[in-house]
């Protein structure tokens, strides 16, 4: 799999008008992309900026039937904890003909020979170890250190300042809060949550929360319903 990171058409549009479109809007700017659209499917969503059209997410079809540019990009900017929903849409946008982008801010470091999958978004000042493995849709965000060997499935987030040490795994849409640690070799399941802060010590099993120091489960968390 060769990376194909911020090689971005002239146009794109984000799927998701919150926080993360936000913070990736600089990054394809600064690799010379324009942002023409934003799509949501919240109807009472507040205009992310000022300067580009927001949409509901039903007027895509449409809107893209009456455009005369031929390739457009698109990135689906929707965080915390919704990798699923990036997975889904990622498959839906490439269906209507779209590209999708994998972006990185100019400030990561990401080491030559890992490998990061197509839609994935890594924000400033990450880090991305030696033979470390992305898959289609994560991000990796601002200040998150994902040490050598590790690998994060399809739609996992790792949260601001977060650390994986090596040879960490997390599964499909695991999410890992914002300052947490995991050790090395940790495995975490998919769709389980790590708090902000946690310091993970122990496997987590798929679909649960696990917060504090050293991590242990949640009961009944509402982040997972
Ligand atoms: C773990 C988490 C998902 C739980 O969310 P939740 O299910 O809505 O849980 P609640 O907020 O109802 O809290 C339930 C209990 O867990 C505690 N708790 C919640 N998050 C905690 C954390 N990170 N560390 C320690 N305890 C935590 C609460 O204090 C509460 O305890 P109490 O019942 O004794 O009052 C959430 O708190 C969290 O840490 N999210 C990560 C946020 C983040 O990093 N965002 C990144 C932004 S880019």
């Amino acid at each position: 799999m060769e990376n194909k990171i911020n090689q971005f058409p002239s146009e794109i549009i984000f799927y998701g008008g919150t926080g993360q479109a936000k913070v990736v809007r600089p990054i394809v700017e600064y690799y010379g992309s324009k942002l023409v659209a934003v799509f949501d499917d919240s109807p009472n969503l507040e205009k992310p900026f000022q300067d580009v059209p927001l949409y509901l997410g039903s007027e895509l079809e449409e809107w893209i039937k009456n455009r005369k540019e031929l390739e457009l990009g698109f990135c689906v900017t929707i965080g915390d904890p919704h990798g699923r929903a990036r997975i889904k849409l990622h498959r839906e946008l490439e269906g209507e003909g779209l590209s999708p982008i994998t972006l990185a801010h100019p400030t990561a470091f990401i080491s030559k020979n890992a490998k990061i999958g197509v839609g994935s978004q890594i924000m400033a000042g990450s880090i991305i170890g030696p033979e470390v493995e992305l898959s289609q849709d994560c991000i990796v965000n601002t200040n998150a250190n994902v040490d050598h060997e590790s690998f994060l499935d399809s739609g996992v987030e790792i949260s601001p300042g977060a650390t994986l040490c090596g040879l960490v795994n997390v599964g499909v849409n695991g999410w890992v809060g914002a300052g947490a640690t995991v050790l090395p070799r940790i495995q975490i399941g998919s769709d389980a949550i790590v708090g902000a802060g946690a310091v993970v010590t122990k496997n987590v099993e798929s679909g649960q929360t696990v917060v504090g120091i050293p991590a242990k489960p949640l009961k009944d968390s509402e982040a997972q319903k």
